[in-house]
């Protein structure tokens, strides 16, 4: 075919335009914010943290007595320091699985006579210097809402209500007195109260896997403790994804529960390096899914019986994440346990945040798991220690998330180029009432730069700037004595100008 040289010319330019268009089509990812028709809170109790009588999480992670490094309690203060750098908004308190064999009295009075026992479900012997008075304290220190899971195994109904008496007792009665005899006259108004850590689970030390015998005593339990403090609010054990477990126990126990209790774990698999991500979007889709099943139970309960003595439930019962964080077998030691986490942890992390938020208005409270060592956003060691790549986006996180949740649409979403089902972009976006505030949470979780293109609806000015966190790979990873290999700076840009995301980066980019 003999084709003349101006058609040709006219032909590439042709191909040219639809190329470049299509190119750009594809480079520049359009993200439109907006206000949502129906006001949605952001709790800041989704900045919640965990500790659990396992290992080295409590004693030689927050506590250690006789350490130079610790203050005159026993608490590690850089550990400390780096808590309170979290403004960690609530302390899951004090499992997890050992809950189901622990005894809170042993953890009272003076340290030197408190029981050492053996920690039946981790190993090792808790000494129990750190106990309910510890903790408490602990909580004060970081400015954290406590909030203690009670011993649903070996543990009784009234024993459970004694540990409520002994925190919130303010009458002339023995457990409130014992608590002022140990130096606190003030209650500490514990107001969260969890019935028992994962029941379901067969494998483990406790006796209730079976959803009607969880919900019977459940009920017990809730009774004793709802009439030694009718205000405290209640959370009992649910699953994303096992409907008859949630089905019998909500049936039962809707009127009392305030929460519901979820625990979630992702992980990196050696068959699909985007596995952690699927994993991510599997339980933000289960929380929309459970968010419109919790609807069938009304905020307003009617027919509750006045002979309960204390008040039903009140408002809608909601979601809370009681453990979410990042446990596979690249970790080490016992149970994989031991994690040190890398820079695509971090890259999770933020993108587990950004599920929170959109899914403020189901759930309203999640807590990392765990603080120090074990899972931990902190590694604590004698010498020193360190926060690991996970701790950047929940401190930074936390430190710009507003209070009322915005819309986010995307046009030319880009995919991972080696995976073309997983979204290169994790996006979320807030507004805060207080300072005036919009920021928009970007996680950029492919190999490649990406440009985004922002709308903002009802903003007032021009300048934007973007908080950037980069690692050099994604394999990179923080140790005790070495510098962060996280590096977090700040720039201007414009609110309505392309903004150049770098390849594995976690973006705020703030507005006023
Ligand atoms: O956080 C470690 C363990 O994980 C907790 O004890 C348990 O609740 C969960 O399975």
């Amino acid at each position: 075919m003999n084709i003349p040289f101006k058609k040709i010319v006219l032909l590439w330019a042709v191909i040219a335009v639809v190329s470049f268009q299509s190119t750009f089509a594809q480079e520049v990812t359009k993200i439109t914010i907006s206000k949502p028709e129906k006001a949605v809170e952001v709790s800041p109790n989704i900045y919640g943290q965990f500790i659990e009588y396992l290992r080295n999480s409590i004693t030689g992670g927050i506590f250690q007595e006789g350490s130079s490094l610790s203050d005159e309690n026993g608490f590690r203060t850089d550990v400390l320091e780096k808590l309170k750098a979290l403004t960690t908004t609530v302390l899951r308190y004090p499992g997890g699985t050992v809950t189901k064999i622990y005894h809170w009295e042993d953890g009272i009075g003076p340290r030197e006579e408190r029981p050492a026992r053996r920690n039946l479900i981790w190993g090792g012997v808790e000494d129990n210097h750190f106990g309910t008075d510890e903790y408490i304290k602990y909580c004060r220190e970081i400015g954290a809402e406590p909030y203690i899971v009670v011993n649903m195994g070996t543990g009784t109904a009234e024993e459970a209500a004694n540990w409520v008496e002994y925190c919130n007792g303010t009458g002339n009665t023995y457990y409130a007195n014992l608590r002022r005899k140990y130096g606190t006259e003030e209650p500490y108004n514990v107001k969260f109260w969890s019935l028992g850590n994962e029941e379901a689970a067969r494998e483990d030390a406790g006796r209730l896997y079976e959803p009607e015998k969880y919900a019977e005593e459940s009920w017990y339990f809730a009774k004793l403790m709802k009439l030694t403090d009718p205000t405290i609010k209640l959370f009992v054990v649910a699953d994303p994804f096992k409907f008859d477990w949630n089905d019998p126990v909500l049936a039962s126990l809707s009127p009392i529960v305030d929460y519901v209790s979820l625990h979630w774990y992702v992980g990196n698999s050696p068959d699909d390096p985007y596995a952690i991500y699927k994993n991510i979007t599997r339980f933000d889709t289960s929380l929309t899914e459970l968010g419109d099943y919790l609807q069938q139970f009304p905020a307003k309960v009617e027919n509750f019986s006045k002979w309960y003595r204390f008040p039903p439930r009140e408002g809608a019962i909601k979601i809370s994440v009681d453990e979410w964080g990042i446990w596979d077998n690249t970790c080490g030691g016992q149970y994989n346990l031991d994690c040190d986490y890398t820079w695509k942890s971090a890259l999770a992390t933020a993108s587990f945040l950004n599920v929170f938020h959109r899914q403020a208005e189901n759930v309203t409270m999640a807590n990392w798991a765990q603080s120090a060592n074990i899972l931990g956003a902190i590694l604590a060691n004698d010498r020193g220690s360190v926060e690991q790549t996970v701790y950047y986006p929940l401190q930074y996180f936390r430190q710009y998330v507003g209070n009322q949740l915005l819309e986010v649409d995307v046009e030319n979403m880009p995919f991972i180029a080696e995976d073309q089902t997983v979204e290169a972009l994790d996006i979320s976006a807030t507004y805060n009432n207080e300072n005036d505030e919009v920021c928009v949470f970007v996680v950029n979780r492919s190999y490649e730069e990406q440009t985004i293109n922002m709308d903002f609806a009802d903003t007032k000015t021009s300048a934007a700037t973007l908080v950037e966190m980069t690692a050099p790979n994604e394999n990179s990873r923080n140790a005790i004595g070495q510098e962060s290999v996280v590096s977090i700076i700040e720039k201007s840009v414009k609110k309505n100008g392309a903004i150049n995301l770098a390849p594995l980066s976690i973006n705020i980019v703030v507005v006023q």
